[in-house]
């Protein structure tokens, strides 16, 4: 399938999770294996080669790191939400367009030094973007660049990220 056929399969349902907002659902893409496969090849083509872990953010990042990681012979550092894992190696909290969040970094998965790059699915305020380079920062590694699916232009993420590596399959 065509990239632009499978990114038109991302649904916009307005007024969720709150009054106002236009929410991307990318449940029909990942539910489609043609539409699925054409965003995961296009991803791990923004991977470039000098990168030596992908990093993917809970929930709907797991899934595209664990496609593109496959597809690129990559490992994942599973970045969570709090509360989920037995050993924190660090933790950042931020503000999301609608809420508050925190990640957390588990112990033993990222070693100094290493290259690593993020994948999610929406760039919207930039906020779990920026706390993931934070959180992989502190335990000294070294982000390439942030991949992902969809950027909301209208909410700044690239300027909360500015000075990064930031690719995106389709910018709305
Ligand atoms: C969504 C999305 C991104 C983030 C983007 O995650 O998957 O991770 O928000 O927003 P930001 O750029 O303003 O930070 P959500 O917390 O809804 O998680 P989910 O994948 O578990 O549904
Ligand atoms: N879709 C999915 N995740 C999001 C969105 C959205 O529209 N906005 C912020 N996170």
């Amino acid at each position: 399938m065509e990239l632009d056929k499978a990114l038109d399969l991302i649904a916009e349902v307005p007024d969720f999770p709150e009054p106002g907002v236009l929410f991307r659902d990318l449940s029909p893409m990942f539910a489609d294996a043609a539409g699925f496969k054409a965003v995961t090849d296009a991803l791990a083509a923004t991977i470039g080669p000098e990168v030596d872990l992908l990093a993917g953010v809970e929930a709907r990042g797991f899934l595209l790191a664990a496609a593109v990681g496959y597809a690129r012979g990559l490992g994942v550092a599973l970045i969570r939400k709090p509360g989920k894992l037995p050993r924190v190696a660090g933790r950042v909290g931020y503000a999301l367009e609608y809420g508050t969040a925190t990640v957390e970094l588990p112990e033993g998965v990222v070693q100094p030094g290493q290259r690593v790059a993020i994948l999610d699915d929406v760039l919207a305020t930039g906020g779990t973007v920026a706390a993931t380079c934070k959180l992989l920062e502190d335990a000294k590694a070294q982000v390439t660049g942030v991949s992902v699916v969809m950027e909301l232009a209208g909410l700044g993420g690239r300027s909360v990220l500015e000075g990064r590596h930031v690719e995106a399959l389709r910018v709305c």
